[in-house]
């Protein structure tokens, strides 16, 4: 997928006429010069192809086998979808928990990062589709149908691969994933800014605010986490939680942009009460189960810091699969409970809102329709969304090609509208 990255170089809208026609694009904002405010990043410094980790002895996830099958899940294709297994299974030493070393490529989402300290995603952080729709399912019982959809938008929106099908789960590994750097120029991986990743999640830093460290985990913003909380990571408290983070970088972040790609945020949110409780702790999102998928260590004076992202002892995952239906009413749920804007700064004390299908004047009404619900994440993946107030990103060919692959189905299903290829 290609992203117009004008940041810096545009100026004013006269320059670039065309950028007030792309869809979900207010005009009105383009009326003034903002050529201070970038919205993505040039592809070096934190995050960078330079500094991202290189390990030479790439090795694959380590599959499931017999005896320990968990989902089952293999090559891609939908396991048993039968969860409240233990992950992983005693005496499964393929997935033991590893902590990752120099060599390996940590992002954004602790869930994923997780996966790969426990090899079901490949250890150094660079991945495949089908490692990814296999360990969604056999780790956290992810529906089959969200689980494409999951790794559909990692490869299309966050700048992965579709040809090759390669994500990096963190930073810039533009040499091992794309199938001729020449032609698809850098792919940023999750750290991609304004992508999947994006400004207000619940521990990483805005790309803006901290010179480009989005992905790291961020101790502060987890005790703010678990104070809003109540230590009690459930919907309620985590949609407060999101409004806050809202607020923060609204007031603190002069590039702050909260676009579509925000939904996935409140879907991410909801990883932490719906994918990560364990049946041995009766499925609470408590503190010791939350604190070790995000790999948080408390320290003596209360502050947190960070190890490494384990999955708790003895855990067992969810019965029933999370499925994207499921994960959609979640995510309306939350934004509901404490709506705020769909937009972003554009100048001092000023917030631009945007609009995108069910995002109107940067809100989603509480009247939306069952199937514009249905269709909400999957427009992410096929239509051209707003990446900022000045880029769309546009699904290329070959991203077209992968959604209509892999999602052609659930959208023909659901009565989305789907994309000409
Ligand atoms: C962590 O987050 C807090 C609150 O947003 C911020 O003030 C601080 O600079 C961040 N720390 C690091 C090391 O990024
Ligand atoms: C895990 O289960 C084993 C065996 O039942 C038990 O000895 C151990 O204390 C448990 N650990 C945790 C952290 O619950």
């Amino acid at each position: 997928m290609k992203t117009f990255v004008l940041s810096a170089l545009v100026s004013t809208a006269a320059a670039f006429p065309w950028v007030v026609n792309e869809p979900g694009v207010d005009a009105s904002l383009f009326k003034e010069a903002r050529a201070q405010y970038r919205r993505q990043q040039a592809g070096t410094g934190d995050g960078g192809a330079a500094t991202c980790p290189f390990n030479a002895n790439h090795m694959p996830a380590a599959p499931v086998k017999a005896p320990y099958l968990y989902n089952n899940a293999k090559d891609g294709k939908q396991g048993n979808q039968k969860g409240g297994y233990q992950v992983p299974a005693t005496g499964d030493t393929a997935h033991q928990f590893v902590a990752p070393g120099s060599g390996d490529i940590r992002g954004p989402c602790p869930g994923l990062n997780a996966a790969a300290n426990h090899n079901f995603l490949a250890h150094d952080g660079i991945v495949t589709f089908n490692e990814l729709v296999d360990a969604q399912q056999n780790v956290y019982n992810v529906g089959y149908d969200l689980a494409n959809l999951l790794a559909v938008l990692g490869l299309t929106l966050a700048d992965g691969d579709p040809v090759t099908q390669k994500l990096s789960i963190g930073c810039d590994a533009t040499t091992r994933t794309s199938v001729n750097p020449a032609l698809t120029g850098s792919e940023p991986g999750l750290d991609g800014h304004n992508k999947f990743e994006a400004d207000s999640s619940l521990t990483r830093n805005d790309f803006f605010t901290h010179g480009g460290d989005n992905f790291r985990f961020n101790g502060t913003l987890f005790g703010y986490m678990t104070q809003t909380t109540g230590a009690n990571y459930n919907r309620e408290g985590l949609s407060k939680y999101r409004l806050q983070r809202w607020q923060q970088s609204q007031a603190e972040n002069q590039n702050f942009y909260f676009g579509p790609a925000a939904l996935l945020l409140y879907g991410a949110a909801s990883f932490l009460y719906e994918l990560m409780p364990s049946g041995t702790h009766g499925y609470a999102p408590d503190l010791a189960t939350i604190s070790s998928f995000f790999g948080a260590k408390q320290n003596t004076d209360k502050s947190w810091s960070f190890t490494a992202e384990k999955i708790p002892d003895n855990w067992t995952n969810r019965v029933a699969p999370y499925t994207n239906q499921l994960v959609t009413q979640e995510i309306l749920a939350m934004y509901l409970e404490n709506p705020v804007q769909f937009g972003g700064n554009t100048g001092p004390g000023t917030f631009n809102a945007i609009s995108f299908n069910s995002i109107q004047n940067g809100k989603i009404s509480p009247n939306i329709s069952p199937k514009d619900t249905a269709c909400l994440l999957y427009q992410l993946a096929t239509e051209r969304i707003p990446s900022s107030l000045n880029g769309v990103i546009t699904p290329t060919v070959q991203a077209l090609a992968l959604v209509a692959t892999k999602l052609g189905p659930a959208l023909a299903n659901l009565g989305c509208p789907q994309p000409l290829t």
